[in-house]
């Protein structure tokens, strides 16, 4: 099973939301990291096949997804950023409901809704209207009717947007452990959403695909520029003035910081093993 992105360019007028980007998926969950307006969604809804790119094309096993229309719906899940919920449909109607709008039979439409609820940890409210389910309930919601069709691509773009740190995790489980023989796409620029569950990283500024590569690529790049040390308060401070400070902890009455920088910031700073989170913060400060 193999996406294949062939320099693929979205522009609108004369702005590039997305250009040449290049990039073959195989099964595995790849974390589609930038800052906003870097082209994320242009992206997925090009991979969706809802939007038609510029330039370039896109192929499923060798096959252009526009020629394979129904074929590649059937095969596709979608989370878009903005999801059209339903306020007064059941989370078992809103699912059985586009269940049957994806072609599943009534009774496989009634198994699986059921199944997904069960899944998502949502068995317990699915009698309750949309409106009244917490965010992250609904985004599980959403997730789930991704997951209607079994579908071997799914494209989820901020799943975890607007949820609480234990939310979060559990919508990263749900996604994970769904992720086995699929190819997977999770955009999101939290970094940390990402860093334990994707194999596969590509990173977006501006349109282009600046880098692809695993956590353990991407942060080697960062080794000798990412140190520790501990300071003063009034030494924390001026230092989180001029540097860029990633991490900061308080140790009784001093301050344990973590610093990006390319040369050793102070006589007591050391270096140490560098990670996904200093690359993009490295990369993208001014965001
Ligand atoms: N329909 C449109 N018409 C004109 N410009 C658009 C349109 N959709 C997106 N853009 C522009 O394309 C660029 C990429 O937008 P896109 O929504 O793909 O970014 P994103 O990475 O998903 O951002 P975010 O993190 O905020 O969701 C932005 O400059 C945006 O303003
Ligand atoms: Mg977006």
């Amino acid at each position: 099973m193999k996406l294949t992105l062939d320099s693929v360019s979205k522009y609108y007028k004369d702005v590039a939301a997305v250009r040449d980007f290049s990039a073959t998926l195989s099964p595995g969950i790849y974390g589609l990291l930038g800052p906003n307006g870097s082209g994320k969604t242009t992206l997925m809804r090009m991979i969706c096949n809802v939007l038609r790119p510029s330039r370039g094309d896109i192929f499923y096993n060798g096959e252009p997804i526009d020629s394979m229309d129904a074929r590649y719906r059937e095969i596709l899940g979608y989370l878009p950023q903005q999801f059209g919920y339903y306020p007064n449909f059941t989370a078992k109607n809103f699912l059985t409901y586009f269940a049957a709008l994806k072609g599943l039979a009534p009774f496989s439409a009634e198994e699986r809704s059921e199944e997904l609820l069960e899944m998502g940890g949502l068995s317990s409210v699915k009698n309750k209207k949309l409106k009244t389910l917490s965010g992250g309930m609904l985004q599980r919601v959403g997730v789930a009717q991704a997951l209607l069709n079994d579908p071997q691509v799914l494209i989820l773009d901020e799943p975890t947007a607007g949820l609480d740190p234990k939310e979060r995790i559990r919508l990263r489980n749900l996604i994970s452990s769904f992720s086995s023989d699929r190819i997977v796409v999770f955009s999101t620029h939290i970094v940390s959403d990402l860093e334990h569950i994707a194999d596969h990283f590509l990173i977006m500024r501006e349109g282009s695909l600046m880098r692809k590569g695993t956590a353990q690529e991407l942060a080697h790049e960062m080794q000798g520029k990412v140190w520790e040390m501990k300071a003063t308060q009034r030494e924390a401070e001026s230092l989180e003035e001029k540097l860029l400070v990633s991490g900061r902890r308080s140790i009784g009455e001093q301050v344990a910081l973590r610093i990006v920088s390319d040369t050793k910031p102070s006589e007591k700073a050391a270096l140490v093993s560098p990670s996904l989170e200093d690359f993009y913060l490295y990369h993208f400060q001014e965001d």
